[in-house]
């Protein structure tokens, strides 16, 4: 994971906040004990994205975690590593988490935030289907910059109807 993040600093920078300072193997031990905390107290579920055929290649994480129990509302957030981005891997992750959220943890609205600008990320949004609700404006702080967020959202009634074609896909 460590080689991973470092290899693709320069895309991560621009849209994650913990990866400005860079990433040594102790923020990934950190990462990896709060990761562990969070998924045996049910708040949060950290997964690596890797290949059947080359298991030991970090490719990337997606999260999926509780924003709300009462509203039973969730949210996802993702990186890739750079050299293996648009070969279609998120959004499979994606479509994992989706079915993770929707049919394991029973929520009922999942909620992507993604900067402006970052049409990679929205790409991913938008071949899932998830609905464009608005912008947060100066939502997060990347080194010295203020960045607005678009939101994005599915609701559990949408993933029924969209299920069957990321079964078709073979997303899930
Ligand atoms: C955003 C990110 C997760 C996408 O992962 P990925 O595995 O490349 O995603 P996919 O291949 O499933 O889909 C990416 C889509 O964006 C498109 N794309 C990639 N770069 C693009 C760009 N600069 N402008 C427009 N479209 C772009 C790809 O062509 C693809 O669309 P298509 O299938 O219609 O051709 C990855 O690029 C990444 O980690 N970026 C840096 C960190 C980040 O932005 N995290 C998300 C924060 S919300």
């Amino acid at each position: 994971m460590v080689e991973s993040i470092q290899a693709s600093l320069p895309d991560l920078r621009k849209w994650l906040p913990w990866a400005v300072g860079g990433y040594t193997r102790i923020d990934a031990i950190r990462y990896v004990r709060e990761s562990v905390n969070a998924w045996n107290e049910h708040r949060a579920y950290d997964f690596a994205i890797r290949q059947p055929s080359d298991p030991d290649r970090h490719l990337g994480n997606v999260s999926i975690w509780w924003t709300s129990r009462q509203g039973a509302v969730g949210e996802i957030g993702y990186w890739l590593r750079s050299d293996e981005a648009s070969k279609g891997f998120m959004t499979e992750a994606v479509a994992g988490m989706l079915r993770v959220g929707f049919e394991e943890l029973t929520m009922h609205r999942i909620v992507l935030r993604i900067a402006v600008g970052n049409r990679a990320s929205e790409r991913v949004a938008e071949k899932l289907g998830f609905v464009l609700e608005g912008t947060l404006r100066d939502e997060v702080r990347v080194g010295d910059e203020w960045l607005d967020h678009t939101i994005w959202s599915m609701l559990s009634h949408e993933y029924d109807v969209h299920v069957d074609r990321f079964r078709a896909e073979t997303w899930i």
